[in-house]
C-alpha cells in the first residue's frame, strides 16, 4: 500500500453526502484498487453545524474556509461539488496550478469558463476530471476523450436533462400541459423550486457545450450553444407528435461538418424536438439520460442512465477520485484538454432541420396555394400537409423536408404576416428522420 492520497471534499449536499458515503462503504476496495487508502483531509460547506444525518465522517472535518482546505499541504486531490461559478473557480484554479488533480461536477462552471480550469490544470501539471458533470452516472466523457480519440465523431444527439424529460415524458404518457406536468415533477422532487435552469434549457445548453467541446477538439462555451427550452410546448404539440408517429424530447444536439461557406465548423444547439418513437431516444423515459454518439469508424453508439440524483452522481465523481489517485501515485497526469482542431461555431441560422408548423388559416380556395408560395419563396420543401377543421376552425399542419433553420424561421415570418393566417399555433424542430 502506498501513502494515503488526501481530499478536500468541497461541499457536502447531495452530492457531496453520497460522495462520502461511498468512500466510508468501499474504503477497503478502493484502496486495493488504487493502490493506497482515500482519505478525507477536510469538508469545506456553508454550514459547518447543519444536521447532516448519519453520516460516516468525522465532525471535526467540517470548514467553512474552503480555500484554506486547498491551499493545505496535506492535501493532494481538490472535489468540487458546490456549483456555481464563483468562489468555485477561485478553489479550482488554485488547486490546480499548484498541481494538485481536481474532480468536479461543475457543469455550469466547465461551461462558462472550461478554458481558465483546463489553462490552470496544464500550468500545474494536473489532472482535472469531471465526469459527474454531463448525464451523472453515465460513463460518457471517459469514452468521448479517451476510448472514441482514434475516431472521428460527426454527431452527438443526447437528452441530458432529467427534469425535462420527466416532465415530457409525463406530457406524452398522460396528455397532461407543461404546467400540470411541471406540478407533478415538483412534487416527486424532480424538479427544483426554481426550475427556471432546466425548463429554459440552461442546464442542458452547459452540458451540450461540455459534450461538443469533448467531441470536436474545439473549446465550445454556453454562449455557442443555441438554447430553447420547454416552457412553450403545449398538450395540442404533444398530440400532433403522436398523431405523426413521433414524440417531443429536449435534445442537444452537436454536429460538425461543412457551414455554407464549405469550412469545416461545429453546430451546437439545445431545443424541443419530434423525434419518430422508432428512434432509440424516443423510448427514454422519466427522468432518464441518453446519449446517441455517431463516429465515423464506430458508428453509431448509446449510453443511457441515470443523468441525477446523489447516487448516481457521486458514481461518476468516485470513478475520477480512483482515476486521478492512480495517477498521482504513478507520479503521472492525463492532458485535461484536447481542443487542437479550434473549429468555428456555425450560426444557428445554418443549422438543417426540419419543421413541423401549425398554422390556423381562413378555410377558403387559394388559402393554400398561397401559404405552399411562401414556403417556395424561401427554397423550403413542403413534406406533408394535413387540414383539420372547417370554415372558422381551419387549421394547417404542415411538415417541411430538411432546410437551414434561417430559411424555415423567415417562412413562418412571412407567414405571419399573411391575411389568410389567423395565427401560427406552434413551431416544432423535427429531428431524427427522413
Ligand atoms: P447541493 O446544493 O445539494 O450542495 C451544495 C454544497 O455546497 C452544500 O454542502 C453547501 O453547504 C456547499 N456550499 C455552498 N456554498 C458554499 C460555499 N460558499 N463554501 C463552502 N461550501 C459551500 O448541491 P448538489 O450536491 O446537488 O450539486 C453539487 C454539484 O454537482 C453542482 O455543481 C451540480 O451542478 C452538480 N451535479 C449535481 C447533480 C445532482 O443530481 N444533484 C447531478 C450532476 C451534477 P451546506 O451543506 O452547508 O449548505
Ligand atoms: N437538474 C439536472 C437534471 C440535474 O434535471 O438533469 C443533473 O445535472
Amino acid at each position: 500500500m502506498g501513502k494515503p492520497v488526501r481530499l478536500a471534499l468541497l461541499g457536502c449536499g447531495t452530492v457531496g453526502s453520497e460522495v462520502v458515503r461511498l468512500l466510508h462503504e468501499q474504503a477497503a476496495d478502493l484502496a486495493a484498487r488504487v493502490g493506497a487508502p482515500i482519505e478525507i483531509a477536510g469538508i469545506a460547506v456553508r454550514r459547518p453545524n447543519r444536521a447532516r444525518g448519519e453520516l460516516p465522517v468525522d465532525p471535526a472535518l467540517f470548514t467553512t474556509d474552503a480555500l484554506g482546505l486547498v491551499k493545505r499541504d496535506d492535501v493532494d486531490v481538490v472535489v468540487e461539488v458546490v456549483g456555481g461559478i464563483e468562489p468555485a473557480r477561485t478553489w479550482l484554479v488554485e488547486a490546480l496550478r499548484s498541481g494538485k488533480s481536481a474532480v468536479t461536477a461543475n457543469k455550469a462552471l466547465l461551461a462558462e469558463d472550461g478554458g481558465t480550469l483546463h489553462d490552470a490544470a496544464a500550468e500545474g501539471g494536473a489532472d482535472l476530471f469531471y465526469e459527474a458533470s454531463v448525464a451523472g452516472a453515465i460513463p460518457l466523457l471517459r469514452p468521448l476523450r479517451d476510448s472514441l480519440h482514434g475516431d472521428s465523431i460527426t454527431r452527438v444527439t443526447g437528452i441530458v436533462n432529467g427534469t425535462t424529460n420527466f416532465i415530457l415524458s409525463a406530457m406524452d404518457a398522460t396528455g397532461a400541459g407543461f404546467t400540470e406536468a411541471l406540478e407533478e415533477a415538483t412534487a416527486l422532487g424532480y424538479a427544483e423550486a426554481d426550475p427556471t435552469a432546466d425548463v429554459e434549457g440552461f442546464d442542458a445548453a452547459a452540458k451540450a457545450a461540455i459534450l461538443a467541446s469533448l467531441a470536436f477538439h474545439t473549446r465550445v462555451g454556453a454562449d455557442d450553444v443555441h438554447r430553447e427550452g420547454i416552457t412553450e410546448v403545449s398538450a395540442a404539440d404533444m398530440a400532433s407528435a403522436k398523431a405523426m408517429g413521433c414524440t417531443i424530447k429536449l435534445l442537444c444536439i452537436a454536429e460538425r461538418g461543412p457551414g455554407a461557406d464549405g469550412a469545416e465548423s461545429v453546430s451546437v444547439r439545445v431545443h424541443p424536438a419530434m423525434i419518430p418513437r422508432s428512434h432509440p431516444l424516443a423510448s427514454v423515459g422519466d427522468a432518464f439520460n441518453a446519449v446517441f454518439v455517431e463516429a465515423v469508424a464506430a458508428g453509431q453508439l448509446m449510453f443511457y442512465g441515470r443523468g441525477a440524483g446523489g447516487a448516481p452522481t457521486a458514481s461518476a465523481v468516485l470513478g475520477d477520485i480512483v482515476a486521478v489517485a492512480r495517477n498521482r501515485l504513478a507520479g503521472v497526469h492525463t492532458a485535461s484538454e484536447s481542443a487542437y482542431a479550434d473549429l468555428p461555431i456555425r450560426p444557428m441560422g445554418e443549422a438543417v432541420t426540419r419543421y413541423h408548423i401549425s398554422l390556423d388559416v381562413a378555410d377558403r380556395a387559394g388559402v393554400l396555394a398561397a401559404v405552399a408560395g411562401v414556403f417556395a419563396r424561401h427554397d423550403v420543401s413542403i413534406a406533408t400537409v394535413r387540414q383539420s377543421g372547417r370554415h372558422a376552425d381551419a387549421s394547417l399542419v404542415i411538415v417541411t423536408h430538411r432546410a437551414p433553420d434561417a430559411a424555415l424561421a423567415a417562412t413562418v415570418e412571412e407567414l405571419r404576416g399573411l391575411d389568410v393566417v389567423r395565427s401560427i399555433a406552434s413551431v416544432l424542430r423535427v429531428e431524427g428522420g427522413q
